[in-house]
């Protein structure tokens, strides 16, 4: 298999990440359907591309005829069966839950053509992890993309032991068709390149906030302003999700147990209070 033999594509998941990811692969050309198994976050996805289209349009960064062919390219449905049934390639971004995502890779094994790749969008979770709960080891990888997956060029090509050099390079060369910078990691590591980084400094932003040295917004001022990065850590946790931080640190804590990955109080806190960060319009900071 080619790169060039990628008609259609199936992402799983239209949360945070999945429904940018989508209208990226719709944008470039591929046929797309997204799939999740809640309507509502459906009916969203399919919100935002009606809107992202038209305003990219009117702001000379796409055609009409671009906007409209991308729009045709795209389809949501709840049926995993419908989504992934003839899927060249699929990219799964559902919830950090090493048990889900394993079920859904066993699922998509069974029904996706054999010549099919899966890739898991996971933020930390290597793909041996998933890889093993399906008869094709060697077409599961890790295609890891940044948050706002329309903007931000890397994605994190992970190859794993399991995984062939056939599926890398393909999905490197997918990366390129998506008009995405690709990196490719030859060995699996929790957390890969980019989240690793992140995570040290998220550590120890939260630390600092937790022990009472300084507030989220004088820590984001200094990241900002000393480091030049566009958001400062805490800001950056509301942007991504303080659920998703939630559910990888736990996830994490609970399998190695050390006392340092144990998710940070404030972590907890918002998580608890349901000030998950933007999508819920509160989080470290408030949003209108
Ligand atoms: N969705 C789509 N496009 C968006 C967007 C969004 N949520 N937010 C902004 N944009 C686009 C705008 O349309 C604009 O596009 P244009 O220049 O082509 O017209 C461009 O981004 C710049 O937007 P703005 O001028 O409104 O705002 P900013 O200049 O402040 O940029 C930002 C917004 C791109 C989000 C910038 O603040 C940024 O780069 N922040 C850091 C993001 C980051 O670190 N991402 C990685 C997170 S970690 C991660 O994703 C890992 C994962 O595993 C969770």
């Amino acid at each position: 298999m080619k790169v060039d033999d990628i008609n259609k594509i199936c992402v799983i998941g239209a949360g945070n990440m999945g429904h940018q990811i989508a209208l990226c692969a719709a944008l470039a050309g591929y046929q797309v359907v997204c799939t999740d198994i809640s309507q509502e976050m459906l009916n969203k996805a399919e919100d935002f591309a009606r809107n992202y289209l038209p305003e990219r349009v009117a702001k000379g960064k796409l055609t009409q005829e671009q906007a409209d062919r991308a729009i045709l390219k795209l389809r949501f449905t709840q049926n995993l069966e419908d989504a992934a049934g003839d899927a060249d390639f699929v990219i799964e971004a559902a919830i950090e839950k090493i048990e889900i995502k394993r079920k859904l890779f066993a699922d998509l094994d069974r029904i996706t053509p054999p010549h099919a790749i899966l890739a898991t969008n996971s933020s930390f979770i290597v793909s041996s992890k998933v890889a093993s709960a399906t008869q094709r080891p060697a077409k599961v990888c890790n295609m890891h993309f940044f948050n706002p997956a329309l903007v931000m060029k890397l994605v994190e090509v992970v190859q794993g032991p399991h995984t062939s050099l056939e599926t890398a390079q393909i999905t490197m060369d997918l990366c390129t068709k998506l008009d995405k910078n690709g990196v490719w990691l030859k060995k699996e590591i929790y957390g890969f390149l980019v989240n690793r980084i992140l995570a040290a400094i998220s550590y120890e932003a939260l630390f600092l906030a937790d022990v009472g040295i300084a507030s989220p917004e004088e820590i984001d001022f200094a990241v900002t302003n000393a480091l030049g990065h566009p958001m400062g850590p805490f800001r950056l946790l509301d942007f991504t999700g303080i659920d998703l931080t939630y559910h990888i640190s736990l996830e994490h804590y609970q399998e190695t147990c050390d006392p340092k990955d144990k998710p940070s109080p404030l972590i907890v806190e918002k998580f608890a209070k349901g000030e998950w960060g933007r999508k819920t319009k509160q989080g470290f900071y408030t949003y209108e």
